[in-house]
């Protein structure tokens, strides 16, 4: 095993906040490391890049102002091929503000809403490799070993911000998602074609600036989740960073635009106020529209610095077209987070999901916990054990070559081991979370909890 350190950052303190101790805290070091040491058997299959997202302040913060979903971006990605781990590479997105801080001139490419901190998850498309965020900022281009190219308006194509969140449709290899902005009175809907241009952006009319982080989509329609955290003003005009809160009595709704078809054509159903960052999936039945959703009661309303003030726990919603009816209810009591399906049922019914559990932090949420496997059909949730104190995070579900069922393939996670603090790459049969690990890749270093990442295979 070769370490390569190529920043040699002295190791800032930044302590005094749960969103930068623990299993949230940063990195204060980029590395470059070689053949990693592999306990078990890798699958010869999986041939690509596990790429993940998350904050990482690159200079020290104010604990007590600092919101976790503003920090500094930084790319983690392993290389897996023919059974070996070839490396892991650890790099800050170069922001202008991370550049300076690095010493380093800032990176080309156009920014919007003078906003480029890209640190939510991170893609591959059209051959290139972006880490993207929601809220106003352009995708970034990285290179395959996660060095910044540039700022991107994809070519030309990209009127102003993107999302964290785009909608791979598994038949056509469009990306569907929604953009918003402070500055902008609409949401935007933005089509990118499997080439990585824009192909379509259509303005969908809200009230208030609603924060939109996630989306769904159905082979027939494109979901919208208009729901009350909105734009604050006067948090904006006071210096917070991330100036979106709770707003008390404000309705929440979820929109149906036709798939690719125009925004004025927007359908609104009426729900429960609540908050979703992530939908599980959805699909249509006929006549309704069926959604599974990671619901909060609420959030950002008493607790402004993350996501924590209420438990987040799968729920269904079904959307009667003929009614306009919404019939809401709970699947399960299970605590979860950053829900995934096989990519290639997005949007189509799903028998199997996967999750990482929610644990309790002091009366609090708190982020990273065992895998939960999700019945497509009832929506029962079950934990599945890491060990003592090992933690993860999202959960990518890779198929095997050739396989067609949605547990034939294989479970990957970044799991933090408290007790040696460090974190492995832990890969798992889908059809056997409970035999444990058939891989862990051992890596050198800590890799604080984060957001969102992805599986991107060798083209
Ligand atoms: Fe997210």
């Amino acid at each position: 095993m070769t370490i390569e350190d190529t920043t040699g950052q002295d190791a800032t303190s930044v302590v005094g906040s749960k969103w930068l101790s623990g299993v949230y805290a940063p990195v204060h070091d980029e590395l470059t490391v070689l053949d990693l040491p592999v306990v078990g058997t890798l699958p010869a299959d999986l041939d690509g890049r596990y790429l993940r997202n998350g904050p990482n302040p690159v200079d020290a913060v104010d604990p007590t102002t600092y919101h976790w979903f503003t920090g500094d971006g930084m790319v983690h990605g392993i290389r897996l091929r023919d059974g070996r781990a070839e490396w892991y590479r650890n790099r800050w997105v170069r922001s202008t503000s991370v550049s300076a801080a690095l010493g380093e001139d800032a990176k080309p490419g156009a920014r919007h809403g003078g906003m480029d901190t890209a640190n939510t998850n991170v893609i591959g498309l059209g051959g290139r490799t972006y880490a993207i965020v929601e809220a106003g900022a352009r995708p970034v281009e990285l290179t395959d070993e996660l060095e910044t190219i540039c700022h991107s308006d994809l070519d030309g194509t990209l009127p102003n911000g993107y999302s964290a969140h785009p909608k791979l449709d598994p038949t056509t290899g469009s990306l569907h998602s929604i953009a918003y902005h402070w500055a902008l009175p609409q949401l935007q809907y933005v089509v990118v074609g499997a080439a990585g241009t824009v192909t379509k952006v259509e303005a969908i009319e809200v009230d208030g600036g609603p924060m939109v982080h996630d989306c769904s989509i159905t082979e027939r329609w494109m979901v919208v989740y208009d729901l009350p955290v909105t734009f604050d003003l006067d948090d904006a005009m006071s210096g917070v960073r991330f100036p979106y809160a709770w707003k008390e009595g404000r309705p929440a709704r979820v929109g149906l635009v036709p798939l690719g078809g125009q925004g004025s054509d927007v359908r609104w159903f009426e729900v429960e106020p609540c908050y979703v960052f992530h939908p599980l999936n959805a699909f249509d039945d006929g006549n309704r529209v069926v959604l599974d959703v990671v619901r909060y009661g609420r959030v950002f309303a008493a607790s402004t610095l993350g996501p924590d003030e209420s438990t987040p726990q799968l729920w269904r919603w079904t959307l009667d077209l003929s009614t306009g009816r919404v019939d809401e209810r709970q699947l399960s009591d299970v605590p979860l987070e950053f829900p995934r399906v096989d990519e290639r049922v997005v949007g189509r019914r799903h028998d199997v999901g996967w999750a990482s559990g929610v644990r309790n932090d002091d009366g609090r949420s708190g982020f990273g916990g065992q895998l939960v496997r999700i019945d497509g059909a009832t929506g029962d949730a079950r934990s599945i054990d890491l060990g003592a104190g090992r933690l993860s995070g999202e959960w990518l579900m890779v198929p095997r070559d050739g396989g067609s069922s949605q547990e034939d393939g294989w479970l990957l996670s970044l799991v933090y081991d408290q007790a040696e603090d460090r974190s492995d790459l832990v890969v798992m049969a889908a059809d056997d979370p409970d035999g444990g690990a058939v891989a862990t890749v051992q890596l050198p270093t800590r890799v604080p909890l984060g957001f969102h990442g992805n599986w991107v295979p060798t083209s």
